[in-house]
Formats: structure tokens, C-alpha cells, sequence
């Protein structure tokens, strides 16, 4: 494993990091749903690979994300960096309509109040006294980052928080909450080669300030990882049933680039899926690598992704193979 700083944090991080949506369950992962057993074993898996960096949020199965990881976090707290988000909650206390799920209203509230609470909700989810980092979910026009930004600093000084970021941003929000005084130490944002637009657009914006970039996507929910996979198919509240890669002509277009990529995997004696994390780590710097993972086989082969070196004809060939069927930031 390679480790970084967390942008101007004083945090050191695995640069490949654990994602936990799909560990939360509900009706968008509606194939498996996790145990506390299963969220151990996710976690030594990670740890024995080196993987110290875990993503989760609130609304992640509506809080059961959360509450795992606190099950699986006891007795090794410091071992881990533990990052969750802010923003996105279901108590009904106001904020802008963000989505129905599960019988679950989710409204966007970036105001002081609803990010403290957040906070305090978060910690005792996970049944600890701090949180490492704590990304803003959706950034949010409709109330003063000035405000935001006191929050955040203020839950800083208190040793809630030690680090926090944002997260379907643009590079113009970066700047507002650094105009405000904020120590953004991290932007969580989409990105994969098959969606590489946005996060090249900010990558320049992150740069001067040291802020890490963390992909989240980079597998596009499973779609990169095998020819096999975009075959498949889902129910209809399931996220992956919404993605156009299963949908004509991007499935066709998958399916010939998956033909063109197979000498490139195999000359790397890898799989595709180390081999797109490969060539997203080559694209910036201070990235962190966030992948979604609920199974100890795939934080094995997500770890492996480090030992894949790609010349830069490698990389230029493996985005050639889609420059027909990129698309912009799905909003999911
Ligand atoms: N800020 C946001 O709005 C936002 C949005 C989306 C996601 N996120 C965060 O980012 C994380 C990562 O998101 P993501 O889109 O990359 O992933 P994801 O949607 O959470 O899931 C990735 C899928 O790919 C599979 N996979 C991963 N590595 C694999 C491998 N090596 N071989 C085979 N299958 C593999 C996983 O399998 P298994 O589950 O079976 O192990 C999982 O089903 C999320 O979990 C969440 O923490 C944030």
C-alpha cells in the first residue's frame, strides 16, 4: 500500500481507500444485504491490505452504513481513518428536497444546526468520540458557505472533526469555501475513464492548494469490472439499472472497448478492475483511490492495483478504446 497526506490535514491515508455505500444495503443495492460479521471481516481484509482510509455516510441504507462500521470499528478505532458526510439527513427538519428512498424522506441542509447534528448523529452511529474527516454530500446554494464554513472550523476546534471536504462540487464551490476561510482538505467527486470530464476540470483547482481529489465511480458501480457484468440486470429501484452503460449504444460500445482492452489486461496479468484503477491513479497526483467494496476478494484485487505500472501509450490506448461513449457526470 502507498499512504499521502489528506490534503492540508495532518491525516495520513492509504491512497486506496474503502467505500461502504453498498455495505448499507437498502433498495439500490437491493442484491445482498450485510452483516455485522461481514463488515468485520471487511475490515481486517482491509487492514491486512493495508487500507486504512474508510468512506461511509448517513443515508448510506439510511444510517446502517454507519452503525456496521461502529460494530466493526470496535477495538481498532485508530487504526482507521474514518470518514463520513454531512448534509444529507431524514430527521424532517427542514432543508431542500433531496430524494424519497425506502420510506425515508432526504432533504440537503448545509446550515449550521443540521451539520452539528450530523455530527453528533454520525458519532453515535459509529459509537466513537471523533470523526477523521467529514465530506459535505451535496454542496448547496441555498444557505451561506460563510455559515457552513464556521460549523465545520468550530467542530474542527472542538476535536470532532479533524479534516472535511465537499463533494458533487464544482471547482467554483472549492473557491467559495476557501474565499470563507475553509481548509477543504479533500473534494470527492466522480470520475472514471469512462466519465473523465469533470474531474480533469478539477484537478487544477485542487492542485494549488494540496487538496486531494478522490474519485468515487471509478468502476462505474461495477460496469468496468468484468465484459460480463454490464449483461447483467437489475431491479428498477437498483442505482445500476439507471446507468446508461447497460443501455444501447453505450453497452455495444463497452463491449467492443472490453475486446480492444483484453491484450492490455492480460500483457498486466491483472484484472480490468485494477487495470481502470491503474490508469485513474495515473491521471493526478494527490488522488485517493475510493472503491466501493463489500467483499474481502475484491479489497485483494483493488489492492492489487498499485502493483500495475501503465506506459503512457497504455493509457492514451485504454481511453482511446471509449472516447466515443464518454459522458458527462451522471447525477445518481
Ligand atoms: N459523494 C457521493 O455522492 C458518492 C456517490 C457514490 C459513491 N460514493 C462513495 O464512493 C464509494 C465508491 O463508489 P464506487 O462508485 O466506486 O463504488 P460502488 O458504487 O460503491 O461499488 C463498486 C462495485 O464494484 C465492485 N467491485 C469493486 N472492486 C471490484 C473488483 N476488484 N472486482 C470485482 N468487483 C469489484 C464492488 O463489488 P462488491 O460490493 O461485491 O465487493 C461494488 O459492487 C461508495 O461506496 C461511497 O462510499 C460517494
Amino acid at each position: 500500500m502507498q499512504y499521502r497526506k489528506l490534503g492540508n490535514s495532518d491525516l495520513t491515508v492509504s491512497v486506496v481507500a474503502l467505500g461502504t455505500w453498498g455495505l448499507g444495503g437498502g433498495s439500490v443495492w437491493s442484491d445482498h444485504d450485510s452483516t455485522e460479521r461481514e463488515a468485520n471481516d471487511l475490515l481486517s481484509a482491509c487492514r491486512d491490505h493495508g487500507i486504512n482510509y474508510i468512506d461511509t455516510a448517513p443515508v448510506y441504507g439510511t444510517g446502517e452504513s454507519e452503525r456496521l462500521l461502529g460494530e466493526a470499528l470496535k477495538g481498532r478505532r485508530h487504526d482507521f481513518v474514518v470518514q463520513t458526510k454531512c448534509s444529507l439527513n431524514w430527521r424532517g427538519e427542514g432543508g431542500n428536497f433531496h430524494y424519497s428512498r425506502d420510506g425515508y424522506t432526504v432533504n440537503n441542509d448545509t446550515r449550521p444546526a443540521a451539520i452539528v447534528r450530523d455530527v453528533e448523529d454520525s458519532l453515535r452511529r459509529m459509537q466513537t468520540d471523533y470523526l477523521d474527516s467529514v465530506v459535505v454530500h451535496y454542496v448547496c446554494k441555498s444557505f451561506p458557505v460563510a455559515d457552513t464554513v464556521e460549523a465545520l472550523e468550530r467542530l474542527r476546534e472542538q476535536g470532532k472533526i479533524r479534516a472535511y471536504g465537499l463533494s458533487n462540487s464544482q471547482p467554483a464551490d472549492l473557491a467559495d469555501y476557501q474565499r470563507c476561510g475553509g481548509h477543504v482538505s479533500v473534494v470527492q467527486e466522480f470520475f472514471s475513464i469512462l466519465s473523465p470530464f469533470h474531474g480533469r476540470a478539477y484537478f487544477e483547482a485542487c492542485a494549488p492548494h494540496g487538496t486531494t481529489f478522490q474519485t468515487y465511480g471509478v468502476l462505474e458501480e461495477g460496469f468496468l469490472t468484468s465484459p460480463a457484468f454490464p449483461e447483467r440486470t437489475f431491479g428498477k429501484a437498483d442505482i445500476r439499472s439507471r446507468i446508461p452503460w447497460s443501455q444501447e449504444p453505450y453497452r455495444t460500445g463497452l463491449r467492443k472497448a472490453f475486446e480492444a482492452w483484453e491484450p492490455v489486461r492480460e500483457a498486466h496479468r491483472c484484472s480490468f478492475s485494477a487495470l481502470f484503477e491503474a490508469w485513474a491513479l495515473a491521471q493526478y497526483e494527490n488522488m485517493s483511490l475510493l472503491v466501493g467494496m463489500r467483499r474481502p476478494e475484491t479489497v485483494r484485487d483493488t489492492a492489487s492495483c498499485l502493483d500495475v505500472h501503465l506506459s503512457s501509450e497504455e493509457l492514451a490506448f485504454l481511453e482511446d478504446a471509449v472516447k466515443s461513449i464518454q459522458v458527462e457526470v451522471l447525477d445518481k
